[in-house]
This record gives C-alpha cells, sequence and structure tokens, in this order.
C-alpha cells in the first residue's frame, strides 16, 4: 500500500487540527469524514476539500476507498467506532483518552486482538522527536536510573457546562483530558505503579476541576503529577535519574526542547513537534504487519485507562 487513505470519525475541533496535521505526513491523506449529521459532514469536507462526506459513523466505516480511520469524537463515542471499524476489518487511531472507561478500552483491545486488527491510541506526544530523543537517553543510560518523574498539564478552561470538557456524559473532566498525559508519560519512563494517591476538585456538573497524583512503586521511585482547569501553568515535566535529570520544557506534551543535565553539564536539544509522527507510525506498523504498536502498546492504553480510574474515583469520591 502506498498510501494509505484516512477516513476521519468525528468533524470537530480536533478533526480540523488533524486535518492541517496531514500537510506533514509523509503515507497517508485524508479520504473521507463522518459524522452524525450529512449537513456537518459535507461543511467539513467541502472546508477542507475531503472527497467523501458520510452522514453517520456506520456509513464512514463502510466506506470501501478507506484503508484507516481516525476517530475524533468525544471518549465516550470513541468506543462504538472503534467497535465498528475493527468488525469491518478497518485498523483504527483513536483519539486520547482511548475511552471514557477501563470496560470499554477492555472491549475494543479484546476486539481488535481476536480480529487481528490494529488499533493504536493517538497518544502523539509519545511520537515527537523529543521524546523519541528521551527513550534513547534513558536507554543509553545518560542519566543512570530514571527515579522519579514530576510534571503538570495546566489549561485554564472557563466553565461552561454545554461544552465536553465538563460534561460527565461526554468525558469531561481534567483527568481525562489533560491527566491521560502527564499519566501515560510516567507509565512509559516508568511502567505500571504498585500504588496511586489523588486528591482534586470537582466543578458543579461533577468532573474534575484539578487534580494531583503520586504514583509510587515498590522500589522507591515515584512520579508526582498534576492537570487543571483553573489554573494556568507551564506543562513541564522533570525525569530524574541517578547520574543527571532531563528538563521536557513547556509545553511538555509537544516539546520544543529538552535540556539534559549530567555531572552539572546542561546540554539543551531542540525539536519540532506534531501530529504528523503517529500518522506515520500507524502506516509504518501496518507495513511491517504489525496489529499493535511497539511505543504505543494496548497494554499501556490500558494500564493508563486504570490509573484514570483509580484519580478518578479518588478525586470524585
Ligand atoms: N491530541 C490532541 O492534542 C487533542 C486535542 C484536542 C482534542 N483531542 C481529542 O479529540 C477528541 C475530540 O475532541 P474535540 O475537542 O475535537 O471535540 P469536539 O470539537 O466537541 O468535536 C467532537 C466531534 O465528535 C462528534 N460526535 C459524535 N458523537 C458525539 C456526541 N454524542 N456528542 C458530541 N459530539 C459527538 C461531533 O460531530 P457530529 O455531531 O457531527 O457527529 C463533534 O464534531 C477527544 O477525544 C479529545 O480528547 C485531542
Amino acid at each position: 500500500m502506498e498510501t494509505l487513505r484516512w477516513g476521519i470519525a468525528g468533524p470537530g475541533r480536533m478533526a480540523a487540527t488533524m486535518v492541517e496535521a496531514f500537510e506533514h505526513v509523509r503515507t497517508g491523506r485524508i479520504v473521507a469524514v463522518g459524522s452524525r449529521s450529512a449537513d456537518r459532514a459535507e461543511a467539513f469536507a467541502a472546508e477542507h476539500d475531503i472527497p467523501r462526506a458520510h452522514g453517520s459513523y456506520a456509513d464512514l466505516v463502510a466506506d470501501p476507498e478507506v484503508d484507516a480511520i481516525y476517530v475524533a469524537t468525544p471518549h465516550p463515542q470513541h468506543t462504538d467506532i472503534a467497535l465498528a471499524a475493527i468488525a469491518a476489518g478497518t485498523p483504527v487511531l483513536v483519539e486520547k483518552a482511548f475511552t471514557a472507561t477501563v470496560e470499554d478500552t477492555r472491549a475494543v483491545i479484546e476486539a481488535a486482538r481476536s480480529a487481528g486488527i490494529f488499533a493504536m491510541e493517538a497518544m502523539w506526544t509519545r511520537f515527537n522527536p523529543a521524546v523519541e530523543r528521551i527513550r534513547e537517553l534513558v536507554a543509553r543510560g545518560e542519566i543512570g536510573d530514571v527515579r522519579a518523574v514530576h510534571g503538570d498539564l495546566t489549561a485554564f478552561r472557563a466553565y461552561d457546562p454545554s461544552d465536553r470538557l465538563f460534561d460527565p456524559a461526554l468525558g469531561g473532566g481534567a483527568v481525562l483530558d489533560l491527566g491521560v498525559y502527564v499519566l501515560s508519560f510516567a507509565q512509559h519512563l516508568l511502567g505500571t505503579p504498585d500504588v496511586v494517591h489523588a486528591v482534586g476538585g470537582t466543578f458543579p456538573s461533577g468532573v474534575e476541576s484539578d487534580f494531583s497524583a503520586v504514583l509510587g512503586y515498590a522500589d522507591g521511585r515515584s512520579a508526582t503529577l498534576s492537570g487543571s482547569f483553573t489554573t494556568y501553568g507551564p506543562g513541564r515535566v522533570m525525569i530524574l535519574g541517578t547520574a543527571g535529570w532531563i528538563d521536557v520544557h513547556p509545553r511538555f506534551h509537544r516539546a520544543p526542547s529538552l535540556t539534559v543535565w549530567r555531572e552539572k553539564q546542561a546540554e539543551t536539544l531542540e525539536f519540532d513537534s506534531g501530529y504528523a509522527f503517529e500518522v506515520d507510525h500507524v502506516a509504518d506498523c501496518l507495513a511491517r504487519g504489525l496489529n499493535e504498536s511497539p511505543i504505543m502498546p494496548l497494554d499501556d492504553t490500558l494500564a493508563v485507562q486504570q490509573l484514570m480510574a483509580q484519580v478518578l474515583a479518588q478525586v470524585r469520591g
């Protein structure tokens, strides 16, 4: 397959961002968009020069000219579209958070594995070149053994119960929207923790406004992580090792630069970032016959979904 033909499910804000990102994608193009409404699908297709528009997600999934589907609906609405695509034999790239619940994540993973169809969470941070370099630096022992990760992702949002970010039915709240990044980052570097302690607050709609979480490991390693819709903050991560540390500069989920500290010597490295890296990675996996990404494996997606569930249970009470 020379060029992967992508269909987008959910013509919202992120879908529009992804269309722009496709200008940098080497391996594919967008050929179709699906919506619950034919009018919205057609408007999005016309605005973004997409050849085909479908007035239902079922029609998008049934389109024989679509090789892979990118799911950009709100989190709880990822599940049915991902399951339908997998049942139709079509690979899926599913926006973060992968689903709204552990049960839904398990259902998608089981369906993908039993059908032998590729599925991946669109955790784009793991594919950005800065994080690729972090993996290399850590693997080479440049900062020794990683013992701790400290980080925040904060995005002030004025409370608006009509926005999906504040609506429990649409997977709202700071944990699924922002926490997924810090939790996935720590899980990538440290593995899945033994204990999770979390505190935070909620909006009147019941979704969390802020959270702070400590991840603990039996061998003494730890992560301290936070996220918030009520404050402004840098979105910065520090990775602490036995021989040095790495500052992942704001905003870490699309890091423009790193400073690597070894024996009081600092080296700053600069990077591109964007969504094209994860999209090209999907094409690479498919070309290699892989049903899962080695960088964002489904077991990690499940582990992070379980961490989010623990944080949610402790913050929402
Ligand atoms: N990776 C990133 O940097 C990033 C950034 C922002 C968002 N995201 C993720 O992208 C996803 C979409 O976020 P967004 O901000 O683009 O949301 P959005 O602007 O609200 O758009 C979501 C789209 O989903 C469709 N949809 C399907 N079922 C729906 C339902 N029951 N209720 C509401 N909409 C429904 C809607 O299209 P129709 O009504 O036309 O079907 C809507 O256009 C989320 O999972 C979010 O976490 C990722």
